[in-house]
C-alpha cells in the first residue's frame, strides 16, 4: 500500500497497526493563529471559503506550524446551503441566515443542486491542497449533519433553546424529516464531490445532534445520517461521524455504518472505545484544557492516548473546536506530547 495510506491518521481510521497516535484538532485553521488573522484581515470569512488559493493557504498554515497528522479543508458547514436557496452571512455573533425555514413552503422552495456546478470552488480548493500536501499529510473533507444544518436554517442562526426547531419537531415532525431528507441528499452529493476531488477521509459534524431525547435522536436524526453514510459507502474513504454530546446515544450511534466516531470530553474515551468495538474513535480533550497548565495538558493528553489503545484505532483530537484565544504554546505542548506517546508510556 502507498505511503499516504500508511500514515498514522488513515491507518488508525482503518483500525490497523501504526507506530503512534495521530493528532489533528477541530478548527485547527482559524483565529488562534496569527498567520490566519493576517490573511483574514484582507478578506471576509466567506471570501476565504470561496477563493481556492486562500482556502488552500489557510488549510496549510496549521500543518506548517504544528505538523498535525491530517489537514482539514478550510470551509464551513453552511457553504452548501447557499445554492440550495438558503443564503447566509457571518457577523460578530456567528452565522446569520438571510431567511428562516419554518413553513412547508420554505422547505419545498429548497433545491437539491449539483455540487460541482454550484460549489466547484470547494472542489478546486481540494485539488490545490492535495497538490501541496502530496503524500505527506492526508486531507479531511467534511460537511454538516442534516440536523445541525437544519438547526441553523430553522432558527436563523445560533440559538440558546432551539425554540423554533423544537416547535417544528413537536408540531410537524414530518416536515422536519422532509427538510432533513433534502439536506441529506445535498450533503451526500457535496461529500461525493469532495471525494472525487481527492479528500482522503470525510467527517460529518453533528454539533447540535445532542439536544434531543434518545428516541427522537433515533427517529428524527438517524435516517438522514444513514442516507449519507450509505451514499458514501462505496466511495473508498473512511467516514467519521462527530456528535457533540453523544453519551446518551451510544447504543444508537453504534448502529451507524461509519468507520470512526468522534466524541467530546463529557465521555470517557475508554467508555467510547468499549461502546464502538471494531471501530476507531476520535477525541477528546476539552478545548478549555489548553488554558490550563502545561503539566495538566500533558497528563490529560497521555491519559487519553492510553485509553485510545483499547479502541480499534484512535485519532487524537479536541472534543470540540479550538477557541480563538487558545495559547499557541499550549497547542505545541499538546502536539508534542501526543506525537511522542508510544504504547506502554
Ligand atoms: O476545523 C477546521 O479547521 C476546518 C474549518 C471549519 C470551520 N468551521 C472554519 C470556521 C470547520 C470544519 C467548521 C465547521 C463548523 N462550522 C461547525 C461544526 C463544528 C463545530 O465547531 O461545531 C459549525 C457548527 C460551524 C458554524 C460556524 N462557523 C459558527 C457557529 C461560526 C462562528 C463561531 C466561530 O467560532 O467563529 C463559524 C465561523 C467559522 N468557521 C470560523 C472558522 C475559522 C471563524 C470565521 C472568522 O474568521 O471570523
Amino acid at each position: 500500500m502507498d505511503t499516504l495510506q500508511n500514515l498514522p491518521y488513515l491507518s488508525a481510521l482503518r483500525g490497523e497497526a501504526h507506530e503512534r497516535t495521530p493528532i489533528w484538532i477541530m478548527r485547527q485553521a482559524g483565529r488562534y493563529l496569527p498567520e490566519y488573522r493576517a490573511v483574514r484581515e484582507k478578506t471576509s470569512f466567506i471570501g476565504l471559503c470561496k477563493t481556492p488559493e486562500l482556502a488552500c493557504e489557510v488549510t496549510l498554515q496549521p500543518i506548517r506550524r504544528f505538523g498535525f497528522d491530517a489537514a482539514i479543508l478550510f470551509s464551513d458547514i453552511l457553504v452548501p446551503l447557499e445554492p440550495m436557496g438558503a443564503p447566509f452571512s457571518f457577523d460578530d455573533h456567528g452565522p446569520r441566515m438571510h431567511h428562516t425555514v419554518r413553513a412547508a413552503a420554505d422547505v419545498d422552495a429548497l433545491r437539491v443542486v449539483d455540487s460541482r456546478e454550484h460549489t466547484g470552488y470547494v472542489a478546486e480548493a481540494v485539488r490545490m491542497i492535495k497538490r501541496e500536501l502530496g503524500d505527506r499529510t492526508p486531507l479531511i473533507g467534511f460537511a454538516g449533519a442534516p440536523f445541525t444544518l437544519a438547526a441553523y436554517m430553522i432558527e436563523g442562526g445560533g440559538s440558546k433553546d432551539y425554540r423554533h426547531l423544537k416547535a417544528m419537531l413537536y408540531s410537524d415532525p414530518a416536515l422536519l424529516s422532509r427538510l432533513l431528507d433534502k439536506l441529506a441528499d445535498q450533503i451526500t452529493d457535496y461529500l461525493l464531490m469532495q471525494v472525487e476531488a481527492g479528500v482522503d477521509a470525510v467527517q460529518i459534524f453533528d454539533t447540535w445532534g445532542g439536544i434531543l431525547h434518545p428516541q427522537d435522536y433515533e427517529r428524527v436524526i438517524m435516517p438522514g445520517l444513514r442516507r449519507i453514510l450509505a451514499g458514501l459507502k462505496g466511495a473508498g474513504v473512511p467516514r467519521v461521524y462527530f456528535l457533540k454530546g453523544s453519551a446518551p446515544y451510544l447504543d444508537h450511534v453504534r448502529t451507524l455504518d461509519a468507520e470512526a466516531f468522534g466524541v467530546d470530553w463529557t465521555l470517557d474515551l475508554a467508555v467510547a472505545a468499549r461502546a464502538y468495538p471494531g471501530r476507531a474513535v476520535q477525541g477528546n480533550l476539552d478545548p478549555l484544557c489548553l488554558f490550563g497548565s502545561h503539566e495538566e495538558i500533558r497528563r490529560r493528553a497521555l491519559e487519553i492516548c492510553r485509553a485510545g489503545r483499547d479502541a480499534a484505532g484512535h485519532v487524537f483530537n479536541l472534543g470540540h473546536g479550538i477557541l480563538p484565544e487558545a495559547p499557541l504554546d499550549a497547542v505545541e505542548t499538546l502536539v508534542a506530547t501526543v506525537q511522542a506517546y508510544r504504547e506502554g508510556d
